[in-house]
């Protein structure tokens, strides 16, 4: 693991606060509460016979050799597996960053290999929210302007309490008026992290979102992926190699030399460490 530029220590006042989520919260109104979904519902994400060749000839890539993967509405999903598996990559198709070589993608209920370039655009900047390991923040914004930009992107008006709930939790808020390169590692991944969420995206794409985080905000950040499930119904799938982070998911997709391995339900540490190590004996 590499570490952050500097280390990020929030200052006893910076301490994030546990806040209500507005709105849509588990239990309100009439409506079933957003949870686990039911076996039979559409899953968020689902993907057929999908690969990935990058270049072509000898130096074609299999990053992905057909990938068969379903992500279930409302859960939290952990993809796991050695470096240049092929875990960045699904990601990227999945979210509709990339396009794949073959293969079929459902998103939402939209096909995404046959979506026009306007309504892909569409698509990401309203159901999809992209955490990227190396954060992509816009250099010349501030951390604010930066979190704004996927709003007003999709034209949508800011929602206070959420704004504010996620600046929050994310304790960010003495860093709004900063530029990225003002910021410390951590600080710019939680940037980064609210620029993903602050649309309410269906489904949050992130790799390796606590990677550059201190345990504690490290927990703290999957802390509040997990109510973005439970309490908003979204989706999460998260790239993770840390087995601890990946404990918070209520599922482990295992990926081996760019196709599905195995799966690890309810994981823990232990149960991970035990996937992974299994991952390496039959390699
Ligand atoms: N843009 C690219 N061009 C060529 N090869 C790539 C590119 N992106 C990834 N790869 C290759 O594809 C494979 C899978 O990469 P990646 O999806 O980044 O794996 P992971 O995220 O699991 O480490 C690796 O062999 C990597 O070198
Ligand atoms: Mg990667």
């Amino acid at each position: 693991m590499t570490a952050a530029p500097t280390p990020d220590q929030p200052s006893a006042t910076n301490t994030p606060q546990p806040v209500p989520l507005p709105a849509a919260a588990a239990g309100a109104g009439d409506g079933p509460a957003p949870g686990p979904a039911a076996p039979g519902d559409t899953p968020a994400v689902l993907a057929r016979g999908l690969t990935k060749v990058y270049g072509s000839g000898e130096a074609a890539v299999h990053a992905l050799r057909g990938v068969d993967v379903a992500f279930a509405r409302a859960h939290f999903t952990a993809i796991m597996g050695p470096s240049g598996s092929g875990k960045s990559t699904l990601l990227n198709l999945l979210a509709g960053l990339d396009s794949a070589t073959s293969g079929s993608i459902a998103l939402g209920g939209k096909d995404l290999p046959n979506l026009s370039d306007k309504d892909l655009t569409v698509l990401r900047r309203t159901q999809v929210g992209f955490v990227f390991q190396a954060f992509n923040l816009l250099p010349m914004f501030t951390a604010e302007q930066n979190i704004r930009l996927p709003l007003d992107l999709a034209g949508q008006p800011v929602d206070q309490a959420w704004w504010d709930s996620v600046i929050s939790t994310l304790a960010i808020g003495d860093r709004l008026s900063h530029r990225p390169a003002e910021m410390s590692g951590g600080q710019q991944q939680r940037v980064a992290i609210a620029r993903a969420v602050i649309t309410r995206p269906d489904v949050i794409f992130a790799d390796e979102p606590t990677g550059n985080l201190d345990t504690r905000t490290g927990v703290e950040v999957l802390a509040f992926l997990r109510r973005c499930v439970r309490e908003l119904g979204q989706t999460v799938v998260m790239v993770t190699h840390d087995p601890a982070a990946a404990a918070h998911a209520e599922r482990v997709v295992l990926l081996a030399d760019g196709l599905v391995a195995g799966e690890i339900l309810h994981p823990t540490p232990e149960s991970v460490l035990a996937g992974l190590d299994a991952l390496r004996t039959v390699a």
